[in-house]
């Protein structure tokens, strides 16, 4: 099995101001982004992470299950970036543009950005993005950013009935990978662009996240409010709404599933 991931070689490698400086390390945990939410309601400093190794509930999107065995990369950013929860909600977008980013740098793997939070390599689901909020007494929006990664996961530990829709980074590139490097390079870059993010809001991304899109320029199936939606995939707009293009008309989706 995996070796357990070693927080003091995050120390050591670690070069942001504030994120991770502040790290809770649990060899198992029901889900981080749960643990984070108890810390922020304790009043928890902004870039406090919180890291296992193996979660028992992992959350996904919509009340899903994100099964998350050993080897993977489970970790929750506590924020509080004084913004409405509406204005914090791009985040996830920013989120998956450093975690592909720092994975490319780390592997040279082009993981590719599903909208709104999977991320995808090699056609299927390698990881995902779980933002919650929550309202502390002093009105202060708290933001918890989960990002799972399946990281050094052999597929034989997920449920057969998972296992051709997902893959890992080490089943790709047939050797293991430093959970410890890939959080310090992701805890770099999510610090970068989230100080960007504060102050020139989500414009500088949109043409990133563009590049790093799963399926653009294709024709994507999308449920919206029940609706089956199809279109060829263009990007994001200002806000980062999803933008198809359905004959000549743009379409614009503020909320969906892909089908
Ligand atoms: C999704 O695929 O719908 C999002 C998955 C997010 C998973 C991460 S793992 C760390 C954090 N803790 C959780 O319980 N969920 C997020």
């Amino acid at each position: 099995m995996e070796a357990l991931l070693n927080p003091a070689v995050i120390v050591q490698h670690l070069h942001t101001t504030r994120f991770g400086w502040t790290l809770y390390f649990f060899p198992a945990l029901d889900s981080t982004n749960e643990y984070a939410k108890k810390l922020a309601l304790q009043g928890i400093e902004e870039g406090t992470l919180i890291l296992t190794d193996f979660q028992t509930q992992g959350k996904g999107r919509r009340g899903r299950s994100f099964f998350s065995p050993h080897g993977g990369l489970y970790l929750s950013l506590i924020l509080c970036p004084s913004l409405s929860p509406k204005a914090i909600l791009p985040l996830t977008l920013l989120a998956g543009v450093a975690v592909a980013q720092s994975i490319q740098r780390c592997t040279g793997l082009s993981v590719r950005l599903r909208w709104p939070n999977d991320l995808f390599l090699a056609q299927k689901k390698v990881g995902g993005i779980l933002i919650e909020m929550l309202v502390r007494e002093t009105e202060k929006v708290v933001c918890i950013v989960g990002i799972g990664v399946n990281i050094n996961t052999p597929l034989s530990s997920f449920p057969a009935a998972l296992r051709s829709q997902i893959t890992s980074l080490a089943h790709v590139l047939r050797r293991s990978v430093s959970r410890e490097l890939l959080v310090c390079h992701l805890l770099s870059e999510l610090e970068i662009y989230y100080h960007r993010f504060l102050q020139e809001g989500l414009s500088p991304f949109v043409e990133i996240w563009k590049t790093l899109a799963f399926q653009i320029g294709t024709m994507v199936r999308l449920s919206v409010g029940g609706e089956v939606v199809e279109g060829i995939l263009q990007g994001l707009d200002a806000e980062g709404r999803l933008v198809i293009k359905q004959g000549k008309q743009l379409r614009t989706i503020v909320s969906g599933e892909y089908l």
